[in-house]
């Protein structure tokens, strides 16, 4: 009996959850694919683009709740790729930005495994687009910063920020106490814009405007939600936020962040 060439593994970023912000590319590599591994935060309108006899798996993980272990999902992405097999890992975003791909490629580069990636829309771009908003309006700022709000263990806090920065912070959690205090701390203004952005280019998006002193009293919409701070968002406009206040039942219920 010969054993199987070794198949190819495909990172590929799914993008924000709606399925037209698909790239050609993530959509013609599901349609080939034996098996999808995805996130949580994949949709099933995107995962509707897997052929129906693919094995489709979610290895997703819910604060800290993790039905799948890292390790695990780099064992899977291993071993159906030495069965020969068409693997497409499929995760929310950019698959390089803040997915823990660097493990994955790790196990996959140790294995002798090929593989690839797929890039997608991450959540700071959906988030942008949904405030009709430039990131880098070079009247207010010169750089972007992605950062995490989650930290994996014995990993440090939110770097100190760039004066002119507007920051994007993933995975804020649900208290925003904490991360108003360090901003402030860092010396940035109390009147600063910031947005807290629930389900980004999703129908049931929602979108709330404060200022870095209230940030903390905000209750952020059913996760995903994605943080922004800075001049730029001054530029937010009431038409941007139209329709997207929280009724307050919805902004009392119990929600399951998103974490690494
Ligand atoms: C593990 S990170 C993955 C980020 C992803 N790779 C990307 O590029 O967008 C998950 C976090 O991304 C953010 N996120 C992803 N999709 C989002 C969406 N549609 N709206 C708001 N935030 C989103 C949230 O902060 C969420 O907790």
């Amino acid at each position: 009996m010969t054993t199987p060439q070794p198949g190819r593994v495909y990172l590929v970023g799914a993008g924000p959850g709606d399925p037209e912000l698909l790239t050609l590319k993530a959509v013609r590599l599901m349609m080939a694919a034996d098996v999808v591994l995805h996130d949580d935060l994949v949709p099933a309108a995107v995962l509707e683009h897997a052929q129906e006899q693919a094995l489709i798996m979610n290895v997703g993980k819910r604060c800290g709740h993790k039905n799948v272990t890292q390790e695990q999902i780099n064992a899977k992405l291993v071993e159906f790729a030495r069965r020969g097999l068409s693997v497409v890992r499929l995760k929310s975003g950019d698959p390089l930005v803040f997915g823990r791909a660097g493990e994955e490629m790790d196990a996959l580069t140790t294995a002798g495994i090929e593989f690839e990636i797929v890039p997608g829309i991450t959540a700071a771009f959906a988030a942008a687009a949904a405030l009709k908003t430039s990131l880098t309006d070079r009247r207010a700022a010169s750089s972007v910063t992605f950062t995490s709000g989650h930290h994996a263990p014995g990993s440090s806090e939110l770097p100190a920020s760039t004066n002119g920065a507007t920051r994007v912070i993933y995975m804020p959690g649900r208290d925003l106490h904490a991360i108003a205090g360090q901003l402030r701390g860092e010396g940035l203004p109390a009147d600063l814009p910031c947005v807290v952005i629930s389900h980004a280019a999703q129908p049931d998006q929602q979108i709330q405007r404060t200022t870095l002193a209230e940030l903390g009293q905000v209750v952020p919409g059913p996760a995903p939600n994605i943080l922004l701070a800075g001049e730029a968002l001054r530029a937010v406009s009431d038409a941007a936020l139209a329709g997207t206040a929280l009724p307050a039942a919805e902004n009392d219920a119990a929600q399951t962040e998103v974490f690494l």
